[in-house]
């Protein structure tokens, strides 16, 4: 009796346990299937409904779906007709500047659905091997994306090359372009300590910071100092003004994006005439990293890779002193050129 009482209640465990499994099962190929079929609405259209408190799963999720199957090249021609997917020219170029922030800019802003990134930099306008393949070879590097979404590239050589403001002018006279600037002097050791970590892969020695910032002759500040001269940001900007008006550029905070990304993001939503989609469900504090990550959806987040966020090797206080003392005018210019104010010393 007991035995079969014991029999009974497994037979019975073992139904509900499958019922439950096969809930799981028929749920998560429910969502998949309904993210193929489903194509993103248009933005004219999504305008008008209800500000959702976060983004659209599904959306997200049809977005990342096709896009990663077009990227790893298994979407045939058919899907690439049947969804009217394009490759289309950057409406929109992270112009620089290096080492301030631009591929956290650029894949925060690829959380919103209306966006897709170009993964690469594609330096298309400061390499005149480039160039020269033309605006078909720019454009085929280009990823895949609906008619209504817009593409984004980041190349942080471009800020500072001096060809490329003509360049994309010639392009696009109307481009939107974005600069993400970080303090000066941190900017400048940010740029150091990425080419120290490339010369100790090689094995190879390089000088301390202190010894190129500074002239050892004159004791002022190296203005010969490449990572000193990217960060003069007005002497850059001033050159791309000879041909876009200040209105067609918005400054971002980079120390900002770093600490409280949000109201950055959602200046730029502005700027790109987007409606607010990046939430701060988008944006977690990861305590280890020291840096906020990205929350695409319950399943998919991710951070940033390990070169992004460097220990910085301890600086001379003296020459850091010096060093933000010199940028202090530039930035003065920068903030009334640009109307954006920073918390620089
Ligand atoms: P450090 O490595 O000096 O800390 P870029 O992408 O233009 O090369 O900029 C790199 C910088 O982006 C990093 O400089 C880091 O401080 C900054 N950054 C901003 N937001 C970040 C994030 N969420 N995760 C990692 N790095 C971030």
């Amino acid at each position: 009796m007991l035995f079969k009482q014991q029999a009974l209640l497994r037979q019975k465990l073992f139904v509900l346990g499958s019922l439950a499994i096969g809930s799981v099962l028929y749920l998560v190929a429910r969502v998949g299937t309904l993210d193929r079929l489903q194509p993103i609405c248009p933005i004219e259209n999504r305008l008008t409904q209800p500000e959702p408190a976060q983004i659209p799963l599904r959306t997200l999720q049809f977005k990342r779906g096709l896009l990663h199957e077009l990227r790893k090249g298994n979407a045939t021609k058919e899907q690439i007709h049947l969804h009217n997917l394009v490759q289309q020219l950057p409406r929109a170029i992270i112009i620089g500047v290096r080492k301030g922030g631009t591929r956290a800019l650029l894949e925060m802003l690829n959380l919103h659905p209306a966006v897709v990134k170009a993964s690469q930099e594609i330096h298309f306008f400061d390499n005149d091997q480039n160039y020269a393949r033309g605006t078909d070879w720019y454009r085929g590097k280009m990823p895949f994306s609906f008619p209504h979404q817009i593409t984004i590239e980041k190349s942080p050589a471009y800020f500072i090359t001096e060809e490329v403001p003509e360049r994309i002018f010639k392009m696009n006279s109307s481009i939107k372009l974005l600069i993400i600037v970080r303090e000066p002097t941190t900017r400048a050791v940010s740029d150091y300590t990425q080419v120290l970590e490339g010369k100790e892969r090689k094995n190879k020695t390089y000088h301390k910071f202190e010894k190129l910032a500074i002239d050892t002759n004159t004791c002022e500040v190296n203005t010969k100092y490449k990572a000193v001269r990217t960060s003069i940001y007005t002497k850059h900007l001033e050159r791309w003004l000879k041909y876009f008006p200040v209105e067609q550029f918005h400054i971002v905070d980079g120390d900002r994006l770093i600490t409280d990304p949000l109201p950055e993001l959602q200046l730029v939503e502005r700027f790109l005439n987007l409606p607010s989609r990046i939430s701060q469900y988008n944006l977690y504090f990861n305590a280890t990293r020291g840096f906020y990550c990205l929350r695409f959806n319950i399943i998919f987040n991710k951070c940033l890779a390990g070169s992004k966020g460097r220990i910085h090797p301890e600086v001379d206080p003296s020459v850091v002193t010096k060093l933000q003392k010199f940028f202090h005018p530039f930035n003065q210019k920068f903030s009334q050129i640009t109307g954006r104010t920073f918390n620089w010393p």
